[in-house]
């Protein structure tokens, strides 16, 4: 079997290669030229753990490829899977689907033979249908069927999660679609893993019902963590006193600095609009929007009431930048409104992440310096934050006194062991502990 997949970013590339690995032979086409010269060369434009070594693997086999030409990679392919961004629109929050639509005209137009378009992209509900009268209008000479499947992997686990998934969910409208969705994944369905067929729209709005449902619980926690901070309550308890009631369930229950990253934040704000305009708005969406966008924004105010209200001149080493750890992504990171709002009011920042930094140095304040490791951030600052939580840092915490000038240490990941940390002579805040 042949497939090709269109966009090797992070969800492109990860099917890619997982998909050559249950043997099937797949062609991703990256458009941006210096990725795929980068791919040709054997080199992987992000990091995520194990992908180098996958794509390697299975390029050598020959199951795995990286044509120059949209054809050559389409030629053949049963499926034909869109793994292209779709951000945020500037301005309202929808999805932009300008690369998705440009990618399915630039497959069709092409394309000759029947085939499956199988959006992998998060798309809005109604997308497949539009993508569906494209073909037909561009196409009336070809049989092209159209799928949803959403995609489910999470940065920084992405192969373990595509290859072991809780459920695939396929939305197809033809027995021919789901015969070819079938049949790819049918070393996912000998290891028993669900796979949910459903209509198009109901596997679009599956993945943002998802999203939105996981946003919520974040947001949740958070604001329990809130509510911890004024009533000498400790979050980390309430969450795991909540979450082993297997109705709600412990994962996702980590009260932090908001939630961050490629997914929630555009997938949310997608979703208020979506329904907004399908006239059922969700109320509770708008809120986790609006409580997350404020989080963030408060991150900096935050950090200057440790120091006693003002940190002009303070030097405060921020560890980890990444929006989450085993990950380089930067998109929606709360250290960035937290880093620029330190920088304004007059803070000096040293930064470390063990992977982000050169991702991270565009889009931070041109004051910002950076450090090689964390205990070099850390020497002769007045204060630290805990940003991401990296392996790496947990077994910092009392280092951190050999090398700091000051004492003020804020974790917004709950890190580090608050008495340990006390003892150490830090004057320690958490999220959601008692200080
Ligand atoms: N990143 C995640 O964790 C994740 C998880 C689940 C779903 N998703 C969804 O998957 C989609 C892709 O996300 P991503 O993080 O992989 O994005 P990404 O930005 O990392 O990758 C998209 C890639 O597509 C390429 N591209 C754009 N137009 C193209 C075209 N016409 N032909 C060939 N290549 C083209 C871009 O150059 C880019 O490399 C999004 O809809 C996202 O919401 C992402």
């Amino acid at each position: 079997m042949k497939i090709a997949i269109i966009g090797g970013g992070y969800v492109g590339l990860v099917s890619g290669a997982c998909f050559a690995e249950f043997g099937v032979s797949v062609a991703v086409y990256e458009a941006d030229s210096a990725k795929r010269a980068m791919l040709l060369e054997g080199k992987i434009p992000i990091y995520e753990p194990g992908l180098d070594r996958l794509v390697a693997d299975n390029a050598a086999a020959g199951r795995l490829g990286f044509p120059e030409r949209l054809g050559e990679a389409i030629s053949e392919a049963e499926a034909i899977f869109i793994a292209v961004g779709t951000p945020a629109r500037r301005g309202d929050g929808h999805a932009d689907l300008t690369y998705v639509f440009a990618a399915v005209e630039q497959v069709v137009t092409q394309l000759d033979h029947p085939a499956v378009i199988v959006t992998k992209s998060t798309v809005p509900v109604g997308t497949g249908q539009k993508i569906a009268e494209l073909a037909r209008r561009l196409r009336p000479d070809l049989e092209i069927d159209v799928a949803s499947n959403p995609e489910f992997l999470r940065e920084g686990s992405a192969i373990p999660d595509f290859m072991r998934p809780d459920r695939v969910v396929v939305g197809a409208d033809s027995e021919r679609a789901r015969e070819v969705l079938r049949r790819l994944y049918r070393p996912l369905y000998l290891i028993e893993t669900p796979i949910v067929f459903t209509g198009l729209e109901t596997a679009e709005l599956i993945k943002y019902a998802a999203n939105g449902f996981l946003a919520m619980k974040i947001t949740f926690i958070n604001e329990m963590a809130d509510l911890c901070e004024s009533v000498g309550a400790d979050v980390n308890d309430v969450a795991r006193g909540i979450g082993l009631d297997g109705r709600i369930g412990r994962k996702f229950l980590h009260a932090g600095p908001g939630f961050g990253g490629s997914c929630f934040p555009k997938d949310t704000l997608a979703l208020m609009r979506i329904s907004e305009e399908a006239g059922a708005p969700s109320r509770l969406i708008q809120s986790v929007v609006a409580i997350n966008d404020r989080r963030k924004s408060a991150l900096a105010g935050r950090v200057a009431e440790a120091f006693g209200g003002d940190v002009a001149g303070k030097k405060i080493a921020v560890l980890g930048l990444s929006f989450k750890p085993e990950t380089d992504d930067m998109r929606e990171a709360p250290s960035l409104p937290l880093v620029e709002g330190l920088v304004r009011a007059g803070a000096l920042v040293v930064a470390f992440d063990p992977v982000a930094m050169d991702v991270a140095r565009p889009l931070l304040p041109a004051a910002v310096t950076y450090a090689p490791d964390a205990l070099t951030a850390a020497t002769g600052a007045d204060g630290a934050v805990l940003v991401t939580e990296w392996n790496e840092f947990r077994s910092l915490g009392p280092q951190l006194a050999g090398v700091m000038r000051g004492r003020v240490l804020v974790d917004l990941r709950n890190v580090f062991d608050p008495v340990a940390m006390k003892a150490a002579g830090f004057a320690y805040s958490g999220i959601g502990r008692k200080h």
